[in-house]
């Protein structure tokens, strides 16, 4: 039996594990995952969500490049420290500290970057964060996906299985690439899943 913290109990986790060092997914710098989605990104300034972006190395980058980019965390000392770094390096971005389960955008993203959230959720929440997803996200936007596999028992982070994400993101409503298998390294020692799916309209 699964037992599924309460949001509460969950966001102090996350916190504490920022505040005492444990972030071991924590790169310092931008993923290899975002040069594959620049690759078939629209052009700047495009609007790109990152949700769950932790100290969000992505957001600074995009930033940079000209994107208008919202990143939403639930963890304050990741939030503060997003923001410290945003302004010591002149950046614009919005920052949103918030659970992705009571957020709503004002307006739809053309592209979401998910990077290491979905396995950061409980999986009971996996099916209600994908509709979400769909919902952020504009009819032809893309979703730039890493999704971590432990192939383990238990988490966060949990296993995120191809199949598990094949009936998140379903090809009735979602276009998918011919190559689902290509990895991507984690600082963990573990791997990413790297698809970028099109939100069909
Ligand atoms: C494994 S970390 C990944 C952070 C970032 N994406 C990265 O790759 O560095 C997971 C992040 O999800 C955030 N998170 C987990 N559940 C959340 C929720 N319901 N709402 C907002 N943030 C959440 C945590 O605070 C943490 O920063």
């Amino acid at each position: 039996m699964t037992i599924m913290l309460s949001k509460s109990n969950q966001q102090e986790r996350w916190e504490r594990r920022y505040q005492e060092g444990r972030a071991a997914w924590d790169r310092g710098a931008p993923s290899p995952a975002l040069g594959l989605g620049l690759a078939q990104m629209p052009e700047p300034p495009a609007r790109v969500l990152i949700p769950a972006c932790g100290r969000g190395y992505e957001i600074a980058e995009l930033a940079r490049r000209g994107y208008r980019v919202t990143g939403v965390d639930f963890a304050p000392s990741a939030v503060a420290d997003l923001q410290k770094a945003l302004r010591a390096q002149q950046l614009d971005a919005t920052v949103v500290a918030s659970d992705l389960f009571t957020w709503e955008p004002d307006e739809p993203f053309d592209v979401i970057y998910e990077q290491t959230a979905l396995c950061a959720l409980e999986p009971q929440q996996w099916p209600e964060y994908a509709s979400r997803l769909a919902r952020w996200l504009r009819p032809g936007g893309l979703l730039v996906g890493a999704f971590m596999q432990t192939h383990r028992e238990g988490g966060p982070p949990w296993h995120c299985p191809l199949d598990a994400i094949e009936q998140l993101f379903r090809a009735e409503q979602w276009l998918w690439p011919e190559r689902k298998d290509r990895t991507i390294a984690h600082p963990s020692g573990l791997k990413e899943l790297a698809i970028i799916l099109k939100r069909r309209n």
